[in-house]
């Protein structure tokens, strides 16, 4: 069988010139799924709390069948898509390290990117990686969050937003918010408070970050 390997990219806007520091900063966003925070933070770079501050240089997915991809090539950001089926960790992210590097990203943020990074990855990109999980990283880590707290009638999660280091959701805390899920009956229902609350924290804790590191 022959591996599909195929860089697949549209771009829209040239990647700008280094900024320097100056302007806003420039932000690769890496999914894996429909892309609903990818959405979320493209709307506050249009007129949100990012305005001003972020750029998207590109959106970028293992999985070229992405909806999030279309979702962002609707709103006409570049994106960009190379498989991961059938390769190895380290290889794959160092192909994945040289698509980003061509785009000139200062931070890589993960928004449902379903993939553990190599130190190949995190060492390129050191402390400018963050990432958001649907649980409190000290109780939950890796996938199916909402489902653990669905399955066990958890009365709450925490939406925690993190710096990525080597280790599985082992980060650095930036931020964390309480979800309710009292009467949450439904997965769906304990996905929908949390995703509102995951919308609203990663754009407010990107923000904080940039201004931080301005
Ligand atoms: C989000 O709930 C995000 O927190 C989660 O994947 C979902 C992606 O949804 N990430 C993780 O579980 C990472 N361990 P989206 O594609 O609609 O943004």
């Amino acid at each position: 069988m022959q591996m599909e390997q195929e860089l697949h990219a549209s771009n829209p806007t040239p990647p700008s010139p280094p900024q320097g520091g100056v302007g806003p900063a420039r932000l690769a966003i890496l999914l894996s799924g429909r892309g609903s925070n990818m959405l979320a933070l493209a709307e506050a770079v249009r007129t949100g709390v990012l305005h001003g501050l972020a750029e998207i240089a590109v959106v970028f997915s293992n999985d070229p069948a992405a909806g999030g991809l279309d979702a962002a090539a609707e709103l006409g950001l570049p994106t960009a898509s190379l498989t991961s089926r059938g390769r190895k960790r380290e290889e794959f992210d160092r192909e994945v390290v040289a698509i980003l590097q061509g785009y000139q990203p200062d931070y890589i943020v993960l928004a449902g990117y379903m993939r553990v990074l190599s130190p190949v990855f995190v060492r390129a990109f050191a402390g400018r990686i963050i990432n958001i999980h649907p649980a409190d990283t000290h109780q939950h880590q890796g996938l199916h969050a909402y489902e653990c707290a669905f399955d066990n009638r958890l009365p709450e999660t925490k939406i925690t937003v993190h710096l990525v280091d080597e280790g599985l959701d082992t980060g650095p805390i930036l931020a964390q918010r309480v979800v309710n899920l009292s009467g949450a009956d439904t997965l769906a229902e304990v996905q929908r408070r949390g995703l509102a609350v995951e919308h609203q924290l990663y754009a407010e804790t990107i923000r904080e970050l940039l201004n931080k590191n301005a």
